[in-house]
């Protein structure tokens, strides 16, 4: 239910809210009554989503369609907001992607584009968010990161490296901004059922792996949203994951690099398959 309170409603920018976390955590927001700017590329289920959650919970849900890949981004969507007069009090960045392929076997220009979305524009909307949150002395950031950001990287893969970038940046981030009401985050779910794995064309892996080892998109977000608002630095999502991260941690770095890439390029066959 919708909560009600006389203060004007706060507002909060959700990337890659067409599907998966994004679309839960819009979803979890509006509930709790934030009115809502959703963007994603896909303009059709942005607005399928943004109408359903206005009639839903009766708040205001805007939609801007955007290209992370895109270095101007980030700036156009707070010159469309500023423009409007609207002021982002929560902001999760959560757009982004797994490339299918290596370093040495992707084209460039996909390299480039993935490190603009997943290490660069979540940096820029954060500093364009920041100043708003710092002066009116309340403000979120939940960075979803990842499980991997604590594992070795698979032979030629970026997806560990930009994740423990976000990580560690975040982590930065929020000791700059304590004691301002300005509260961050970086979440880290592991394998959670949304579209990220028929993306890079391994659509099957959720019914090849144990099911204990997946989580549902609310259970990511509901405890993402509570170690925010606790202002955790860093949550990794379900007890399970909780486990690998520990035994990451326990388990020698050559050891680690020696074992982990094999069982992740293992996982991914079975998932192709
Ligand atoms: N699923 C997992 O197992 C898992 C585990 C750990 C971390 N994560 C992280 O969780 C985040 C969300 O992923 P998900 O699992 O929810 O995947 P998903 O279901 O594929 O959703 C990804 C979202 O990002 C948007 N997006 C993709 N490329 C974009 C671009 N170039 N510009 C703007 N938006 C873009 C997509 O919308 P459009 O296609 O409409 O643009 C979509 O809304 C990612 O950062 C991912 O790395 C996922």
């Amino acid at each position: 239910m919708t909560e009600v309170t006389n203060r004007p409603r706060r507002t909060a920018l959700v990337t890659g809210a067409s599907a998966g976390i994004g679309e839960a955590f819009a979803t979890h927001l509006a509930r709790q009554g934030f009115n809502l700017v959703l963007t994603a590329r896909r303009l059709d289920v942005l607005q399928r989503i943004a109408e359903k959650l206005q009639a839903d919970h009766q708040i205001d849900c805007r939609v801007i369609p955007a290209d992370l890949t895109d270095p101007e981004s980030a700036r156009r969507i707070f010159y469309e907001l500023a423009r409007d007069e609207i002021e982002i009090d929560v902001l999760i960045n959560n757009a982004g992607f797994g490339l299918p392929k290596t370093l040495l076997t992707h084209d460039w220009r996909e390299i480039a584009a993935f490190m603009e979305i997943m290490a660069v524009s979540w940096l820029h909307l954060s500093k364009l968010a920041l100043p708003g949150m710092l002066e009116r002395g309340y403000g979120r950031i939940a960075n979803i990161a990842s499980l991997a950001a604590f594992a070795p990287e698979s032979p030629g893969s970026l997806y560990s490296g930009v994740k423990a970038q976000m990580l560690t940046t975040s982590r930065g981030l929020r000791q700059e901004c304590l004691g301002t009401g300005v509260h961050i985050t970086a979440v880290c779910p592991g394998y959670t059922h949304t579209e990220f794995h028929s993306r890079i064309g391994i659509p099957d892996l959720a019914k090849k792996m144990p099911r204990w080892m997946w989580q549902e998109t609310d259970a990511v977000v509901s405890e993402a949203w509570r170690a925010c608002e606790r202002n955790r630095p860093v949550v990794v999502t379900g007890a399970v994951n909780k486990m690998f991260r520990l035994l990451l941690a326990l388990t020698p770095d050559g050891l680690a690099e020696k074992s982990m890439p094999k069982s992740i390029a293992d996982v991914r066959k079975r998932g192709r398959a």
